[in-house]
């Protein structure tokens, strides 16, 4: 089983998330980058509308080919209860995906709004069957039975 873990991060809880269930389970992380980067202002300021309305960032690296994966799982931050604009284009951006199983997580302060389930539509939408997710709020991104568990739904096999 290759996994292959998607994910955007301003601030770093996200990748935290990314790297440890990574380490846990051997999967591959490939960041994504909005181009350009959002400032602490522009993030703010045209963040929480852009989440929303389901827009589309320029991103690096992409497109992103997932030939080589089994699992695809996908890891956004919450703005204003939904995905970044830059996990909407990475999840459309994706090659090879189609058939696949994907596993989703979220970090947030307090509450993951609709994050999940826009997510799921949109890994529905590119042709993936979603595993699983999972809302990563507050300090429990650093806290390791949600880590772990994360992992096993990562590292489960399709027919278990
Ligand atoms: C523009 C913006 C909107 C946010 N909206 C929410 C929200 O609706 N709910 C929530 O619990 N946290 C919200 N947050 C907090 C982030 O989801 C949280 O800090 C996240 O873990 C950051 O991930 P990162 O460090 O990988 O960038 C928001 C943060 C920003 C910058």
């Amino acid at each position: 089983m290759r996994a292959a873990i998607i994910y955007h991060s301003e601030t770093g809880r996200t990748r935290a998330v990314a790297e440890a269930t990574a380490a846990r389970c051997g999967a591959d992380c490939i960041r994504v980058y909005p181009r350009p980067a959002y400032t602490a202002l522009t993030r703010f300021l045209f963040g929480p509308r852009r989440a929303v309305l389901g827009h589309h960032d320029r991103i690096s690296p992409a497109p992103i080919d997932v030939s080589a994966y089994d699992t695809i799982v996908i890891g956004s931050p919450v703005w204003a209860g939904h995905p970044t604009p830059p996990v909407v284009s990475a999840v459309g951006s994706l090659q090879g995906c189609r058939g696949k199983e994907a596993v989703l997580f979220v970090t947030c302060c307090v509450t993951p709004g609709i994050a999940l389930e826009r997510m799921s539509a949109m890994a529905e939408g590119m042709g993936m069957t979603v595993r699983g997710g999972m809302a990563f709020p507050g300090r429990s991104v650093h806290d390791p039975l949600q880590l772990d568990a994360l992992a096993a739904l990562v590292a489960k096999k399709p027919e278990e």
